[in-house]
């Protein structure tokens, strides 16, 4: 089963490789998602309550991939280390002894949700809190990171990043949970030093997962999904369990200007929309994509019982156009269960030709799919039924290559011999035979996302 913990930490050259890893792919891969949803014999109550564990494959460009994996130390994870006992109360797991043992407490970092490299640093990230800074080698935790002191003790810095493809410059927010109605936006330049820029004023409180980066703007999503602060606080029921959504409150389509300015906010009737593609501007419009969920209650339900939840949970890939005069022009691009959409990092801000994701098209019909926005059609990598499936991540052939034109990494697993393979997949051709895959020595647990770094 993908949700089964991986305790061990291994470090080793893989051996079994089908096909021919390309010569031109040479670089880092690395992939963060929870490696274990228990402490001792307790089961965490959450998808993403688990503690992190970091992935990391090594292309030498030989035709070899050197594989590492390691939990992120946090305070979580050697605690239960330690006493094999839950002591921290995560966002979907209360800690043991009723509201009294859980009032006032915020959620454990777990670190498991993103992995970003920047300036040098490698960093863990989670949108709650700080990230964690790993050796990118060894992935030895160097401890939680504050950018040289500029991100508080309480600051979040947030799993989903951006960074601009011509500047170079990271950009990310976080929730702000020391102030209501407001969220805090970064800008980290290329030599890793993180600028804080204005914090921005919101209609309502929300929790928010995700944005986008356009040439001049930072692009939000924001959905009427609201933590009911005092029953959090009070500790009668989880965190998880206190965010409602609310539909008779707008979508905030929040749009906030990279380098200064007032933030423009364009309501809309409520929607749910959690992973970005990505945003550009078209004109004096801006477009932005993402992945729609069709109702709260069953996404919930899923993040709570998803060791039995057939993944994914989205519904719909969807584009909103949003003009001057804050009109919103939505559509449904294609729709089917799907989650966990990337597209060419190069493209970040750029109208993009290509959205990859993982989907189902049926009982029988999961895998990798590629959709082509140029030609409106899709087309899918199937896997075989019943086998899990992840986040794919395209790699260019070269830094100068078309969109397009390279692989796709994602990770696959069998559940007959509870174990995990790395595809490598022709972007220009998903549905042909993969172009490599690597067969790990063991299985790595359903994670969230990854990046990859050319060397
Ligand atoms: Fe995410």
């Amino acid at each position: 089963m993908i949700y089964e913990a991986l305790n061990d930490e291994h470090d080793y050259e893989i051996d079994e490789i089908e096909g021919a890893l390309p010569g031109g792919l040479t670089g880092t891969l690395y992939r963060n998602g929870p490696g274990r949803w228990q402490v001792g014999e307790s089961l965490l109550d959450h998808i993403f309550d688990g503690d992190g564990m970091v992935s990391r494959f090594a292309f030498g460009g030989d035709g070899r991939i050197r594989y590492r994996n390691r939990y992120v130390r946090t305070r979580h994870y050697r605690y239960g280390q330690r006493t094999g006992r839950v002591g921290l109360r995560g966002l979907g797991t209360q800690r043991p002894g009723g509201a009294l043992a859980n009032m006032l407490r915020p959620p454990a970092n777990v670190a498991n949700t993103g992995i970003i490299r920047h300036g040098g640093q490698l960093l863990a990230l989670w949108e709650g809190g700080r990230p964690f800074r790993l050796d990118p080698e060894s992935l030895e935790t160097l401890g939680e990171h504050s950018f040289g002191g500029r991100l508080s003790m309480a600051a979040a810095f947030s799993a989903h990043p951006s960074r601009c493809p011509d500047t170079g410059e990271l950009f990310n927010f976080g929730m702000d949970f020391t102030r209501v109605r407001s969220l805090r936006c970064y800008r980290v330049d290329r030599r890793a030093r993180l600028h804080h820029m204005p914090r921005i004023s919101l209609p309502y409180s929300p929790w928010n997962h995700d944005f986008a980066l356009t040439r001049r703007h930072l692009v939000f999503v924001i959905n009427p999904v609201i933590p009911k602060v005092a029953q959090i606080l009070l500790g009668t029921g989880s965190i998880a369990d206190g965010l409602r959504y609310e539909p008779h409150r707008p979508t905030c389509f929040t749009i906030v200007p990279r380098y200064g300015g007032k933030a423009r906010i364009v309501e809309h009737e409520a929607l749910l929309g959690f992973h970005i593609v990505n945003a550009f501007e078209d004109g004096a419009d801006i477009v932005v994509e993402f992945v729609r969920f069709a109702d709260w209650n069953q996404v919930s339900t899923a993040f709570r019982d998803f060791r039995t939840s057939d993944f994914p949970w989205g519904c719909a890939l969807m584009r909103c156009r949003i003009t001057p005069s804050g009109r919103v022009e939505a559509q449904d691009l294609c729709e089917l269960p799907m989650e966990l959409p990337h597209a060419d990092v190069r493209q970040a801000g750029s109208p993009h030709r290509f959205t990859y994701f993982a989907g189902r098209t049926g009982p029988a019909a999961v895998g990798i799919h590629a959709y082509d926005h140029l030609k409106g059609v899709r087309t899918v990598h199937e896997l075989p039924p019943g086998h899990g499936f992840g986040e794919p991540v395209f790699v260019p052939r070269a830094d100068d290559a078309d969109e397009g034109d390279g692989w796709l990494l994602a990770l696959a697993y069998d559940p007959d011999e509870h174990r995990s393979r790395l595809l490598v997949l022709d972007a220009r051709d998903l549905e042909a035979e993969p172009v490599a895959v690597a067969h790990l020595r063991h299985h790595v647990p359903m994670g969230f996302h990854g990046s990859f770094v050319r060397e």
